[in-house]
């Protein structure tokens, strides 16, 4: 099955619902939050300024740039038409802020044109991350920065024992939702082949103990299970409710590394 976050129009009202939760409660997360805040503390917010957020999905992470720009432009692109709508709808009256449906492989900014480009959990979805990268490199200016912040998806984990069904749906997620699942060891040379500098590489925690970051690889998993014939949809909202049961009874334990790459255009 191909990643369905390559064509997010072409997925079921159901899952797109699902995702549209899935990245507003991951974006809010108290692992996440500081990986952000790191990186976005990291780029040069000078007024003026234009900021760009590549495969934007439902804004979240946008709305934080837009914070951040103050009297500068953040603009998130992304292909997804119903994303694009959902972003729109969520940062209602920002006045910094606009989306646009766009290809990260083609987008409409002139030559060395931005400040700086972000691109949040989007690499380890496209099937060519290069093409992605020297775009980005292109439109920005020289000493311009790029953040990529992605999930170390071959190492992720909700599993607390031998055969633990909560894992089966974080592998399945990750074999039939992710495009790249080794994208985050092979990042700094992808950037480096596309004409960056690199200045800093760090992995963090994102330990998943309670909310329902982890509730979306379970819904989504056992979305396509049902879709399949694979599984009924009894057995689909078993594994919800027993993410839901570890986490009342403070059991619930997932982990997934996240790695994020600050890169520069040379000057
Ligand atoms: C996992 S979501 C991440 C969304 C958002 N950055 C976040 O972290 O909340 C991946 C996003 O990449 C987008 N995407 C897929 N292919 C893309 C491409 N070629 N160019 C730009 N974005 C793309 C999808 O539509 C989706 O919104």
């Amino acid at each position: 099955m191909a990643d369905p976050f390559q064509d997010v129009d072409s997925v079921s009202p159901e899952l797109l619902k699902i995702m549209v939760g899935a990245l507003e409660s991951r974006a809010v997360e108290a692992d996440m939050v500081p990986i952000v805040d790191r990186y976005l503390d990291q780029l040069s917010w000078t007024p003026g300024g234009t900021h760009v957020e590549i495969g934007a999905g439902t804004g979240a992470i946008t709305r934080m740039m837009a914070l951040r720009a103050k009297d500068g432009l953040v603009i998130g692109i992304d292909p997804s038409d119903g994303l694009i709508e959902e972003a729109k709808k969520l940062a209602h009256g920002i006045e910094n802020l606009q989306f646009e449906v766009g290809d990260g492989a083609s987008l409409r900014f002139n030559d060395s044109s931005v400040d700086s480009v972000v691109m949040h959990t989007v690499l380890s979805h496209v099937p060519e991350p290069s093409q992605l990268l020297i775009e980005a490199c292109r439109i920005l200016k020289p000493g311009g920065r790029l953040v990529v912040c992605d999930a170390d998806f071959e190492k992720s984990s909700l599993g607390n024992f031998d055969g633990d069904p909560l894992n089966a749906c974080a592998e399945y997620f990750i074999r039939n939702y992710v495009t790249h699942p080794y994208l985050i060891s092979d990042i700094r040379r992808y950037a480096a082949a596309a004409g960056f500098d690199i200045e800093d590489f760090r992995v963090d925690s994102r330990v998943i103990t309670n909310g329902d970051g982890g509730l979306g690889w379970i819904k989504m998993s056992a979305n396509q299970m049902v879709k399949q014939g694979a599984i009924g949809e009894e057995l689909a909202g078993a594994l919800a409710d027993e993410y839901r049961r570890r986490k009342e009874a403070g059991s619930l334990y997932g982990h997934q590394p996240f790695g994020t790459l600050i890169a520069v255009k040379s000057q």
